[in-house]
């Protein structure tokens, strides 16, 4: 009997945009994925097939797609060879838990890549850790709505934060985020699963989202304080607009725009 863990992957064939559209819509199953030039690998562990293919049906612009499996030696082989060290902006150094090196000149944060994001390798993670380092974070309250990996945590408190509070909708993101924590020896961020929909405290100095376009339409009208400095990410370059708007609804200020391939992180206060 082979008692080995086997993965599913989902082989997605289609433009580029339309492969992530599709990734980061069922993101909360996904264990990781890599793009190839012409085809998107997604890693599941217990998955419907049967749901993700009508859900990609009706969803999406994907018409095309396969599935294989990997058992667990080839799957830890995989994300070695897939997630390499980062560096950020030469500040921050990103590498994941097997990876012995370290920065000393560095911020140096190390991740178990066990979930999709949170690794800084996706840029909606790579540029909102490139907007932290442009913001002053020392002895300031964080609210880390969509924390998964726990990689912003991490960084804020590398950053000087003095509270943190870490959410997220996902009950398969704590245990990640309990050992990427103690990887990287911090043991005072609160943890909480929660969906910040329905989440009312919004009262911290500053907020970090990296969610989407869904989600962060819904927690605009909660920033009602002026005081508060927002990191929004996970925003197509193509719904700037449609945000821009809604932020001069409520009366927010655009800080900062950063862009990374089709993707906008937006700071606002
Ligand atoms: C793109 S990942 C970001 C992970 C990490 N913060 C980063 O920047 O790499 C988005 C996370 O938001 C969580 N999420 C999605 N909708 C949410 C909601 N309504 N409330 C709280 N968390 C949510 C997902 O479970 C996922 O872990």
């Amino acid at each position: 009997m082979n008692d080995k863990h086997t993965w599913k992957v989902l082989e997605i064939f289609g433009s580029i945009v339309d492969r992530e559209i599709l990734i980061t819509s069922f993101v909360d199953d996904v264990l990781g994925y890599e793009n190839k030039d012409d085809s998107s690998l997604v890693y599941f562990d217990n998955v419907s097939k049967k749901y993700l293919e009508d859900y990609i049906q009706s969803n999406s612009n994907i018409k095309k797609w396969q599935w294989s499996e990997i058992v667990e030696k080839n799957w830890m082989q995989n994300c070695h060879d897939f997630f390499k060290p980062i560096s950020i902006k030469d500040k921050v150094y990103l590498s994941t838990v097997w990876d012995e090196d370290e920065k000393n000149n560095m911020i140096d944060i190390k991740i178990n890549p066990a979930l999709a994001f949170g690794t800084g390798h996706h840029e909606t993670t790579y540029m909102m850790i490139e907007a932290m380092l442009d913001f002053d974070f020392k002895e300031k309250s964080v609210l880390d709505i969509g924390t998964g990996s726990g990689i912003l945590s991490i960084l804020s408190k590398r950053l000087g934060s003095n509270r943190i509070l870490a959410i997220d909708n996902d009950h398969l993101t704590e245990n990640n985020f309990i050992e990427n924590l103690k990887f990287n020896h911090i043991d005072d961020v609160e943890f909480k699963i929660a969906d910040c929909t329905s989440f009312i405290d919004y009262n911290f100095d500053i907020i970090l989202a990296n969610i989407n376009r869904s989600v962060i339409v819904d927690i605009i009208p909660n920033l009602t304080s002026s005081n508060t400095l927002v990191f929004l990410s996970g925003i197509l370059n193509s719904d700037e607009d449609l945000i821009n708007d809604l932020l001069n609804q409520y009366n927010r200020k655009i800080q900062k725009i950063y862009r990374k391939n089709k993707w906008s992180c937006i700071v606002i206060k």
